[in-house]
């Protein structure tokens, strides 16, 4: 009898039919999201499900769904899952790490470029009939180029867009929980470690890649916004719940930042609407990794380690990516 799993949302078809041969396979190409109660139904009788953000992992619903072996999250996050009730019940837990790191970088100078030169206000403007003459003060910007970049969790994506900065011209800033190696500092653009505190009033431009959880909820508040220069621009990239929405909207509203590009939110996707009327916030759906190889390559990632979960082999004895190898020990595969 082959596994059964659960494609938890849509994804490219042919992901669909590689999984169908070795699986027996639940997909969901309609991509409707289902309610807790829904999930926990739907994963009571299988034994692997590939996750998006968008399905959370409780203690809960593991205890109700005590044929699960692996969850394999099709993200490089995982806060939606919770990974120490995971492996106290005997299920592994992978992400997609790496495969992403570079196309998420690129998405990272699109939206701080956009936000520092303006270019989707400035786009809406036109669009709406009210160019009539160029003038020396239209939509006048903040300079990327020759700026201090303030880069908030340096991990693999922090140190890629990092390294962008080199053609840029700019000193970079980092702050993270340890400190990078100097030789990876060096490949970094030569990026310095500073205190949060000193990298947020020195910074031109600060850009949040850190990953959430309890400890780095609202990394960045009132008492943070305060700290930035008032040309400053701020995107994150990382996770909504990083920054303080609502002091974020203060500071937008009362200038005491330029700008801010936000590809995540609180709440998302129901941003807070105050976001929608401010003209100094770029805006995206949560879609910095989203290049078409790039989405390719982290669902071929997640059914890989699915396979290695669920049916390992003797070249493939553990997922690539598990997040809790602690696991190992416990899990007893039928
Ligand atoms: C996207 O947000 C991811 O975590 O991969
Ligand atoms: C601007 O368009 C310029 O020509 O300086």
């Amino acid at each position: 009898m082959k596994p059964k799993i659960l494609m938890a949302r849509a994804v490219f078809p042919e992901v669909i039919a590689s999984l169908q041969q070795h699986f027996e396979v639940e997909s969901n190409q309609d991509d409707r999201i289902f309610s807790a109660a829904e999930l926990t139904q739907k994963l009571s009788d299988k034994d692997g499900v590939i996750a998006t953000a968008s399905e959370r992992i409780s203690a809960e619903l593991l205890q109700a769904c005590p044929r699960l072996k692996a969850v394999c999250n099709q993200a490089v996050g995982y806060n939606n899952i919770d990974v120490a009730a995971a492996t106290k019940a005997g299920v592994m837990v992978t992400n997609t790490p790496d495969v992403l790191n570079e196309t998420t970088a690129d998405f990272g100078w699109a939206l701080l470029m956009a936000t520092a030169r303006r270019v989707t206000e400035s786009e809406h403007w036109l669009r709406a009939g009210h160019w009539k003459q160029w003038r020396y003060d239209s939509f006048l910007g903040a300079d990327v180029h020759g700026a201090t970049l303030g880069i908030i969790g340096m991990g693999r994506i922090g140190q890629a867009i990092a390294r962008r900065s080199l053609g840029f011209d700019m000193q970079v800033l980092y702050h993270n929980r340890s400190r990078l190696a100097p030789e990876l500092e060096a490949r970094a653009n030569n990026a310095r470690y500073a205190g949060k505190e000193e990298l947020l009033a020195a910074a031109d431009h600060v850009i949040l890649v850190l990953p959430y959880s309890k400890e780095s909820h609202h990394t960045i508040g009132a008492a943070e916004l305060a700290l930035m220069k008032p040309g400053a621009t701020l995107v994150n990239l990382a996770r909504g719940g990083i920054v303080d929405d609502l002091a974020l909207i203060a500071a937008l509203r009362d200038k005491r930042i330029a700008a801010a590009g936000l590809d995540v939110f609180e709440n998302e996707p129901a941003l807070h609407p105050d976001f929608l009327e401010l003209s100094n916030v770029v805006l995206t759906p949560h879609i910095a990794s989203a290049s078409e190889p790039t989405r390719r390559a982290m669902a071929d990632c997640a059914a890989a380690n699915l396979l290695a979960a669920l049916l390992p082999t003797a070249e493939r004895k553990w997922p690539p990516n598990l997040l809790n190898p602690e696991v190992l020990g416990r899990v007893t595969l039928s």
